[in-house]
């Protein structure tokens, strides 16, 4: 399966993930720019409000056509309990593109079954796999195990 990773990342913990899953399947990625300002304790604030409010946000337009790849593997951090607004705004615009998908995501620690089923709803797609880790995980190299078992879920 011809495979692309699209994931958001605010502050690098799961552009860490991507990058590792990435040099694992050898395969495409994009990284989604938001391009509000989401930076500080302000940036913090709106990102969570943005986020409850399931409110999209202005995109770098891709580069990669989700189109020509079969499986889209999309990555995000958790804000105020689901998925972060960049994300959101990806998925709604290019979820008639998708053949499958597979979902993973960073989190302080809360919230990421709820967000892998609100990303399923969203993609109108059940996912082939999931992975969701902490930030500690991903930024103390503590998933390696967690990441080829995802990777393996994948079949490709
Ligand atoms: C606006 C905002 C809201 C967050 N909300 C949650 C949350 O509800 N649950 C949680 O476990 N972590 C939450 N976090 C923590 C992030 O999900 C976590 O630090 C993640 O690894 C950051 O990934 P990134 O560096 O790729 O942006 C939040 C972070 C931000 C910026």
């Amino acid at each position: 399966m011809k495979s692309l990773i699209v994931f958001y990342s605010r502050t690098g913990v799961t552009k860490k993930l991507a990058r590792a899953i990435q040099s694992l399947l050898g395969c495409d990625a994009e990284e989604i720019v938001d391009l509000k300002k989401r930076r500080g304790l302000l940036g913090f604030i709106i990102s969570c409000k943005d986020a409850i409010l399931k409110h999209q946000t202005p995109v770098k337009p891709p580069e990669k056509d989700a189109a020509v790849y079969d499986l889209i593997i999309i990555g995000t951090p958790i804000w105020a309990g689901t998925m972060s607004c960049a994300t959101r705004t990806y998925i709604m615009q290019n979820r008639a593109k998708f053949k499958n998908v597979a979902f993973f995501c960073t989190a302080g620690g809360s919230g990421i079954t709820s967000t892998f089923r609100r990303m399923e709803g969203l993609a109108g797609k059940k996912p082939i796999a999931v992975l969701g880790l902490t930030t500690k995980e991903v930024v103390k190299n503590l998933s390696k195990d967690k990441i080829q078992e995802f990777i393996k879920s994948l079949g490709i």
